[in-house]
């Protein structure tokens, strides 16, 4: 009889899966499994079944859908979360709330042992191990994929020995999905050279003529409504993923460089978060200033690292959104898209806090803007542009003279 408890962050995937068995046989450990809903599109009552079959002492389910879009998503749409400036940050997003989870669960019932099914090669294993330490560093981690080295054929192998099930989608590639996106890697993806697959795709539809249009309200920088109709944050996403998914947009493909130091190819789907931060980051640009968007910016660059590179709990983190928060105050307004053939663009916006005004910017009739003033300002502007030009040009023209006398 095992002694003693851990539990083991389930996704119900070939890695997670394959640990239950790892962690009983290995470890000699009675295996609780904690299952968190962040809105994959996944059977739980299945995924429950398989944490049974393959021998789990108890399994725990909790949906945290809520948790996730509210504490988690909204902050990264204000702060734009883009990881390298294309990556929504979807599964890095949803690794610390797990991980809070694993944590309060572990506490609960009584185990010194967590687990997680990461390998050593990802950045879901900083996430984990960081943020586990962060709320309970006497918790005893254990990631058996990342101690024993094991491969992914290695683990289908297994599997196949221990009678795991192992699905048609695993045995292709490694998904990752929750409400912000998808993240698809292996198989044949892993040839930078290749285009995609369609079948690696669920979000994005191909295929479909038609222009589709949409309008997003913001509130404060969060989204609000969808062509007038105000819904919940987690049903505005699905919602956006179907209809934005449904005109090809919402691929990312990158070369992103992992916390480890690897260099990864990697494909993502997330039709609504795109949409979102485009949306987002227009709107912003009319009503921000300029001073505060070039500070943003830096900001953000910063806060997606810290999410990606996973310091969720750094202290840094909290610091940034405080002023993050401050700036969504006048984010107000509307925003449309349109979507055709994979493409989107923003095609207007309007906001009550505009500080574009046409009556500045017009070259029409009626403009309130004196152009006298400008004069002077592109003299004190370029002032030592102009005069570092203007002594770089004595100094060749003075030797030029020296060259000539000789
Ligand atoms: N590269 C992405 C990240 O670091 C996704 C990782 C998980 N993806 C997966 N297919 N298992 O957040």
């Amino acid at each position: 009889m095992a002694e003693q408890r851990v539990v083991l962050a389930y996704s119900g995937g070939l890695d997670t899966t394959v640990c239950i068995r790892y962690l009983q046989t290995m470890h000699n450990l009675d295996v609780i499994t904690l299952t968190v809903d962040c809105g994959q599109d996944d059977d739980f009552y299945e995924i429950e079944k398989r944490a049974r079959s393959a021998g789990c002492l108890k399994h725990i389910f909790v949906d945290l859908k809520k948790e996730f879009a509210s504490d988690f998503i909204i902050p990264s749409i204000k702060a734009n979360g883009l990881y390298q400036n294309k990556y929504p940050l979807g599964t890095a997003l949803a690794r610390p709330l797990i991980a809070s989870k694993l944590v309060e669960v572990a506490q609960e019932e009584d185990a010194p042992n967590v687990a997680h099914g990461c390998t050593g090669k990802g950045n879901d294993q900083v996430r984990f191990d960081l943020a586990i330490r962060a709320m309970d560093p006497r918790l005893k981690i254990i990631a058996p994929i990342r101690d024993m080295n094991l491969t992914r054929d290695q683990e289908m192998t297994f599997a196949k020995e221990q009678n795991i099930p192992v699905s048609d989608e695993a045995k292709k590639y490694s998904v990752d999905e929750n409400i912000w996106g998808r993240s698809i890697e292996g198989g044949e993806l892993e040839n930078p050279f290749l285009e995609p697959p369609e079948d690696a795709f669920r979000f994005v539809s191909f295929h479909k003529d038609g222009i589709g249009e949409i309008e997003i309200e913001f509130r404060k920088g969060v989204p609000v409504s969808i062509d007038g109709n105000r819904t919940n944050i987690n049903d505005l996403i699905a919602r956006l993923t179907r209809i934005v998914g449904s005109f090809g947009v919402g691929i990312i493909d990158h070369i992103e460089d992992r916390v480890i130091g690897i260099k990864s190819r990697e494909v993502y789907e997330a039709p609504a978060a795109l949409a979102i931060i485009e949306s987002h980051r227009d709107l912003e640009k009319m009503v921000l200033t300029n001073h505060e968007l070039r500070f943003k910016a830096i900001v953000e660059e910063s806060w997606s690292w810290l999410v990606y590179s996973g310091l969720w709990y750094d202290p840094l983190r909290v610091d940034l959104d405080k002023f993050i928060e401050e700036t969504q105050e006048r984010v107000n307004g509307k925003v449309k898209l349109k979507m055709h053939n994979g493409c989107l663009r923003v095609t207007g916006r309007e906001s009550e806090y505009s500080l574009y005004k046409s009556n500045m910017s017009t070259y029409g009739g009626s403009s309130a803007f004196d152009q006298g003033l400008a004069k002077g300002f592109v003299e004190l502007w370029g002032l030592q542009t102009i005069m570092a030009n203007a002594i770089a040009n004595k100094e060749v023209s003075h030797k030029q003279k020296e060259e000539g006398d000789s």
